[in-house]
């Protein structure tokens, strides 16, 4: 770096910054934003339309210190931030961007690469096959699958969708009641017809009820439900693919981070049938938003459907073939793979095995309280890092419950319905949660319990 200038006052577009300053004072906010996260109620506690009011109406007509932005990130951002990096978070599920991944995704605006064709940024095309290689071998995924990575596994399912419509020509998507509602999304989308399949009593897809597969374009199984983390029989529904000639899309886009440990690697068996897998390392991977990557063990197919190269983009079809924006929807496509490659890389295997681990063995403590408790019953099998539980009594009660728990800012949960019946979902993922943690919640869940 002996070349590039040091401490320079630089103008952009009219702006005047010191960047290195500038920088300091930003990472510097980061880092006591990450000591002191513990400490802020989890949820916003804001009504709609709150923080718009404390806004101008109007960008500055001249330029401002950067200064002042961090001041109103403080005063005015901050109390409308629901805190996901907290360790009590809960909901949905819990992610966590760790800090490679922070320092990387700076470092990937710096370098601001933008890959719409191989040339336009070769590091990071060529990182970006090597990160899905070094992780589809961590997951223990067969080797030789072509992967890149797409923004959310919205996008990802979408894409399998469009590429399995192309290789198939049919026009029917399949997948169970509780298949994510992002392939609902998809279906609307692209204009396909979409059949869901009923669950067992695990919340399972039932292979039995798959039906004539015969016009399906694509069956899309779910590893880790977004309910109940419910993992389909992947390895009757790749049968039945098989035999009709349909695509196998395997929703792994939570539980996928789990296979890195050779323990949930059941979980797993016949991924290796799949046409095409999305996992999502933005939520369990340590990885900040957004990464979801998208595996194919049928190249050409994606290639057939997403390949348009007008003349201004034509490059030897030798870098053609190895430009990402050739699999999927989008062109520009950014630096995604340098935050991957720094958790990878700063976390290594072990450090990987042993977050997964950590959640999973707190969710199995968390379930013992509510399985010993009065008043209290489990709801679903615990497959992973995710408790379904509710309160002994109606909806509205376990409605009010959660109301209440949310509002006290201490932890935040979410919610599922799961045999018509409103239950509670306690989902564990933060790298920071401690048993503390998971013991502060359930007491506060007792706590608000008895006052309802
Ligand atoms: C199983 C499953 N699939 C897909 C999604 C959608 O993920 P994204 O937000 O990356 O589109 C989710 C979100 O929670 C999910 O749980």
């Amino acid at each position: 770096m002996s070349g590039m200038p040091r401490g320079r006052r630089r103008e952009r577009g009219g702006g005047v910054s010191d960047f290195r300053t500038d920088g300091y004072a930003a990472i510097d906010w980061a880092a006591n934003y990450l000591e002191r996260v513990g400490e802020l109620p989890v949820l916003a506690q804001v009504a709609p339309g709150d923080i718009r009011a404390r806004l101008p109406a109007r960008a500055p007509d001249d330029p401002e210190p950067f200064s002042a932005v961090l001041r109103d990130l403080d005063e005015i951002l901050l109390p409308g931030v629901t805190h996901w990096q907290h360790p009590r978070y809960f909901a949905y599920f819990a992610t966590s961007a760790s800090e490679p991944g922070i320092l990387a995704e700076l470092l990937a605006a710096t370098l601001n690469s933008i890959a719409i064709l191989w040339r336009t940024a070769p590091a990071a095309t060529e990182l970006e096959g090597v990160v899905l290689d070094w992780t589809a071998e961590l997951l223990g995924l067969p080797s030789g699958w072509h992967g890149h990575i797409e923004d959310s596994a919205s996008t990802s399912t979408f894409a399998a969708c469009v590429a399995a419509r192309e290789a198939t020509g049919r026009d029917l998507i399949v997948c169970a009641e509780h298949g994510h509602s992002s392939i609902e999304k998809a279906a609307r989308m692209l204009g396909m017809r979409l059949r869901k399949v009923p669950v067992d009593d695990q919340f399972r897809l039932r292979a039995d009820a798959l039906g004539d597969l015969s016009d399906a374009a694509v069956v899309v199984a779910t590893v880790g439900t977004t309910a109940t983390t419910a993992v389909d029989p992947v390895p009757a529904i790749a049968d039945a693919c098989a035999a009709s000639g349909t695509w196998l899309h395997v929703d792994a886009a939570y539980a996928g981070s789990a296979m890195v440990c050779p323990e949930y690697r059941w979980a797993f068996a016949g991924v290796d049938r799949a046409d095409s897998l999305v996992v999502n390392p933005h939520k369990w991977l340590l990885t900040p938003m957004d990464c979801s990557l998208l595996w194919t063990s049928r190249r050409e197919d994606f290639r057939r459907a997403f390949s348009v190269v007008p003349e201004y983009l034509r490059t030897p079809d030798a870098e053609d073939s190895l430009s990402l924006s050739e699999y999927g929807p989008a062109l520009g496509r950014r630096f995604r793979a340098l935050k991957l490659w720094a958790v990878l890389r700063c976390y290594g295997r072990s450090g990987l095995q042993r977050h997964i681990r950590s959640g999973i063995s707190l969710a199995e403590r968390f379930e013992a309280w509510v399985a010993d408790a009065d008043g209290w019953e489990l709801c679903a099998p615990r497959t992973f890092s995710l408790v379904c539980f509710r309160l002994e009594g109606d909806d509205e009660r376990n409605r009010r419950l959660l109301e209440r728990v949310n509002a006290s800012g201490e932890l935040f949960m979410s919610h599922a319905v799961l045999n018509g019946r409103y239950v509670l979902r306690l989902a564990i993922g933060q790298v920071s949660t401690t048993e503390a943690d998971v013991r502060r919640a359930w007491d506060v869940l007792v706590r608000e319990a008895a006052r309802l």
